[in-house]
């Protein structure tokens, strides 16, 4: 651990004599942390934290977040500046490499990425296995998990090049394993990737083209994605990225933990959440149902969230949101659609959410899935695609943090305990005695 104890927390546990010293470790931002690996060894007791609210599992230099504030820096980079000058692949090797490249070193990189864009050709028949309705998610975990069955030439872990190699493969492959599930539900012909286009430039091709017909991307579309491929890149120690280095810590090779981290981002209070946003606008369907819907989620019975609202860490505007929010508007209007109800009936949702007492009290804020999906709507996906390209772009952060936890001397397999509240032991019964 590089970050300094400068002073300690003492405990004692009442009724015995026992005690114990707590370094409290500083990072270069941030809360304190106590350190607390000594406290079973101390006192024989564990520290209970479902939902890891208050505990660091790990150390990291790549993304930090001020929920308070509604801060979200890469590599101390700020959101929004990465948002208004970079693009998805120079984010993509900061993420990796901790710095911003010389335009030699991005030269270098995006063809280094471009060059792994191809899926081995086997891995098409892959796809015939699944039912032609398939959510793209499901094609999506199968499809990355049986990649190491495709590159054995790249699955040591522990070979600095064998990793950087995975990593690039990842990133590149995962918009034509997007854009394949896209084509066989569908039943249209899978397009190869185009290595002369750009990162999102080649996968919105590979979605929406066909062989028969020319197909040039849209410019104004293609910057978009791009964007909102930089606003998903990394976000710190969320549920997915916990379950890549979870897995990887077990030694997992990086194919496998990705598609983990695919798993866990496709439920709907995380990734699916931008799915969920567009399923609810369509329930609520007018303005005029608002105020009985957010009467059904204040009711704690019913089990209805105002999905795309909320955050763990976020207790503030999402400073992603906000960017997108802005997108969002500026996409609609390139594309010429005025007025789109959806957005309207969002953005009076909104308001009137941020006017009551319910999520005010909460400090509940929209997050960025809340209009993510009304811009992909807008850019022709399917609400089945929202989740699918979350995973895409958020591959980057995943094999970062993978490498970084690899590269970790601290680095031991994740492995929580528990209280136990189960029977004690007892004795097996045959079945003629029980009862
Ligand atoms: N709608 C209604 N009430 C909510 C919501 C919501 N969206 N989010 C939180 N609350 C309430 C919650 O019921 C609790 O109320 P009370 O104190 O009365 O019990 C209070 O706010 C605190 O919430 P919490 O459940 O302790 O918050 P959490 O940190 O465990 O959950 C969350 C965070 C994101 C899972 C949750 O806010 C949520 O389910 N939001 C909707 C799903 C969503 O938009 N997810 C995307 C997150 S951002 C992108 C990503 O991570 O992929």
């Amino acid at each position: 651990m590089s970050g300094s104890a400068k002073r300690s927390i003492t405990i004692t546990l009442d009724g015995t004599n026992k005690s114990s010293t707590l370094p409290v470790l500083s990072g270069s931002i941030g809360p304190e942390v106590a350190d607390i690996r000594r406290i079973y060894a101390d006192l024989g007791i564990f520290t209970y934290d479902p939902g890891y609210g208050a505990t660091a599992a790990c150390e990291s230099k790549i993304t930090y977040i001020d929920g308070d504030a509604g801060v979200l820096l890469y590599r101390g980079y700020p959101i929004e500046q990465l948002a208004e000058h970079s693009s998805f692949l120079e984010v993509c090797y900061l993420l990796m490499n901790g710095e911003l490249p010389t335009p030699a070193q991005l030269r270098e990189y995006e063809m280094g990425i471009l060059r792994h864009t191809m899926l081995h050709e086997q891995i098409r028949q892959f796809y015939n296995g699944f039912r032609r309705d398939a959510h793209p998610m499901a094609v999506m975990c199968g499809v990355v998990g049986a990649l190491s069955a495709f590159y054995h030439d790249s699955l040591d872990i522990n070979n600095p090049e064998h990793r950087r190699i995975s990593a690039f493969r990842l990133i590149a492959k995962m918009p034509t394993i997007a854009a394949w599930a896209h084509k066989y539900n569908t039943g249209q012909p899978f397009m190869y990737p185009q290595n002369r286009l750009g990162y999102a430039e080649n996968f919105l091709y590979m979605f929406n083209a066909v062989p028969a017909e020319e197909y040039k991307v849209n410019p104004i579309l293609a910057r978009a994605m791009d964007l909102i491929m930089i606003l998903h890149a990394d976000h710190e120690q969320n549920a997915s990225t916990s379950t890549v280095r979870l897995s990887g810590s077990t030694g997992a090779n990086p194919f496998a933990c990705i598609a983990a981290g695919i798993a866990s981002l496709w439920g709907p209070a995380h990734g699916g959440a931008n799915e969920a946003v567009l399923k609810m606008l369509a329930d609520i369907g007018h303005v005029r149902n608002i105020p009985e819907f957010l009467s059904e989620v204040k009711d704690k019975g019913s089990h209805t969230k105002l999905m795309g609202f909320g955050h763990r860490v976020y207790k503030n505007y999402d400073p992603r949101a906000k960017i997108i929010q802005k997108a969002c508007h500026d996409v609609l209007g390139e594309l010429g659609i005025k007025g789109d109800p959806l957005l309207d009936l969002a953005l009076e949702l909104e308001k009137i959410a941020l006017n009551d007492k319910y999520f005010v009290d909460r400090k509940l804020y929209p997050n960025v899935d809340f209009y993510s999906g009304i811009i992909l709507k807008a850019m022709g996906f399917p609400t089945s695609m929202f989740t699918a390209l979350f995973a895409v772009s958020r591959t980057v952060g995943w094999i970062s943090q993978w490498a970084e936890m690899i590269e970790d001397p601290e680095q031991r397999i994740g492995r929580p305990r528990q209280i136990y509240t189960g029977p004690t032991q007892r004795e097996y019964l045959p079945p003629g005695q029980r009862g």
